[in-house]
């Protein structure tokens, strides 16, 4: 009897030590795949009122106010509501790691369907898994180094064609300029050179009526901007599909150039098949869009940092003397490796991207009940990596609120400079965008001069961070004098 009871405390032994490991082993491992353990609590914050949540708050003050001080309040993993939207934002390099790059899978993109549906559901950045990566190969190829050195000429004469227009001395919206040459390199980079002027107005006309909705209320009663959009959308749509025939019937006439669209319009899958029409269009169109106002923000606030740092502007324009010398006063059109070897220019770039912040953060939404650091992001919530917080934290850059390219003579730490986001949908244009920053500073230090007219510290959010009024400035050109 006895040792009845000694079996059994011992078996009981067993199976309880058994649970308990299998247990602790499947905690570690829910953990470690970044699913959530009963433990899991969810992050401090406040939820603010039913269905309004923290909205107002967030829109009746500096966005950027809003995030810092409840980052300074809870810490870098924070909860919050936003347009009845549960939220849990995250302040830290490894948090954004962890959401963008490591457990990638665990959180899909999410968009507005009233945003989805101007861009087209098609679009790559909407979507997660093999259909993104197919897409995005092909995007990539046409951003690549090779894809980039056919571009200098185009994107130089882009930068040129924007400033000749600007030229003349009277005062201009900076940031609508700066959109005119993102809306052409963005167009050349897709179409090539052989697309037809009357093509590239319409696309052009409909275009803005688009991205007008698309940061507009989606109000559907006509005549509301967001009709007008979706409106112009089908002519964009249109517009895309006479393209795109008119290529197919003129295979031939490509003139050795091989575009985005072509990329698109060639590709097959193994058994033959080709991406339908409103894969290309919704695609063609997600690009331009990707591509516009991110670009024109920034070239905008590098204008305005050159312009308050003269002697950095100094620095800046006897950089560039050295290739325009080099390129017979200007004359020569500007090479691939002369774009390699700026690198004071460069580093402006950087610190104007940190600065400004321009995509101060992204968003994603957990597909699973998910765990980090002991904190629950529950399904279905969304996830908000704040990349400008952790620009602009003392611990990864020293004295943040000051604008000293001389900070990226050494590399940032890894993780924390995040201007083009992180993981599977990092920017694809990231390339293409410095390239055209990189040529804008150049035709605009070793040919003119220019000025911001009134007050340029207040910033204004349309939807991205810009000088208000897109920074007033006027512009003249010093060519003449230059060569005298
Ligand atoms: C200074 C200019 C730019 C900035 C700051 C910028 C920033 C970004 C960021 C942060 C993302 C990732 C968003 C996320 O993870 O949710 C992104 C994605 C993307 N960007 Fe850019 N971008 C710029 C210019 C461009 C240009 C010039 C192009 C194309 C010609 C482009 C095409 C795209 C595309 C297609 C995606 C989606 C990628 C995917 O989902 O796989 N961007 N961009």
């Amino acid at each position: 009897m006895a040792l009845f009871f000694f079996f059994g405390a011992v078996g009981a032994l067993i199976v309880v030590t058994l649970a308990a490991f299998l247990l602790h082993a499947s905690r570690q491992w829910r953990r470690a795949s970044g699913m959530a353990t009963a433990q899991a609590k969810l992050p401090p914050g406040s939820m603010g009122l039913p269905y309004v949540g923290e909205t107002l708050q967030l829109y009746s003050q500096n966005p950027n106010v809003f995030f810092a001080t409840r980052q300074k309040r809870y810490g870098d993993i924070f909860k919050t509501n936003l347009l009845g939207y549960r939220c849990v934002m995250l302040a830290s390099p490894e948090a954004a790691h962890f959401v963008l790059v490591s457990q990638a899978h665990l959180f899909k993109p999410t968009y507005p369907a009233s945003k989805e549906q101007l861009i087209g559901p098609n679009a790559l950045f909407f979507h997660q898994g093999g259909y993104h990566q197919r897409l995005r190969r092909l995007v990539q190829r046409s951003l690549g180094p090779d894809a980039l050195r056919a571009l200098v000429p185009d994107v130089d004469a882009a930068a040129a064609a924007t400033l000749r227009a600007w030229d003349g001395g009277s005062v201009a919206n900076t940031f609508h300029a700066m959109k005119r040459l993102s809306f052409d390199v963005g167009v050349v980079t897709i179409f090539g050179r052989r697309l037809d002027r009357g093509f590239k107005e319409e696309l052009r006309r409909n275009y803005f009526v688009v991205e007008r909705g698309y940061n507009s209320f989606p109000n559907r009663l006509p005549g509301s901007r967001y009709q007008k959009a979706i409106q112009a959308r089908k002519g964009l749509r249109a517009t895309l599909g006479e393209i795109v025939a008119a290529r197919r019937a003129q295979r031939d006439a490509a003139g050795g150039e091989c575009r985005l669209l072509d990329t698109f319009m060639q590709w097959r899958d193994d058994s033959g098949a080709a991406l339908t029409n409103d894969q290309i269009a919704d695609n063609v169109i997600g690009v331009l869009f990707a591509a516009q106002d991110t670009t024109a923000s920034v070239l905008t606030w590098i204008l305005k940092y050159l312009h308050d740092n003269p002697k950095l502007l100094e620095a800046v324009k006897e950089e560039q003397m050295e290739v325009y010398k080099e390129n017979d006063g200007g004359k020569e059109p500007l090479t691939w490796a002369q774009t390699r070897g700026m690198p004071l220019t460069h580093r402006v770039i950087m610190e104007s991207m940190r600065m400004a912040s321009i995509i101060s953060f992204t968003f994603r939404e957990a597909v699973d009940d998910v765990e980090y650091n002991g904190f629950l992001i529950p399904k279905g919530w969304k996830v908000m990596p704040l990349f400008r917080n952790i620009h602009h934290s003392p611990e990864y850059f020293w004295d943040p609120q000051t604008f000293d390219p001389s900070r990226f003579m050494a590399s940032p730490r890894p993780g924390t400079f995040l201007p083009f986001g992180s993981g599977v949908h990092a920017c694809p244009g990231n390339e293409l965008a410095k390239l055209e920053m990189l040529v804008l500073v150049h035709r605009l230090v070793t040919s003119y001069r220019w000025e911001v007219v009134g007050p340029s510290d207040e910033v204004a959010y349309s939807p991205f961070p810009v000088p208000r009024h897109g920074l007033k400035a006027r512009l003249w050109s010093v060519v003449a004098d230059d060569q005298a």
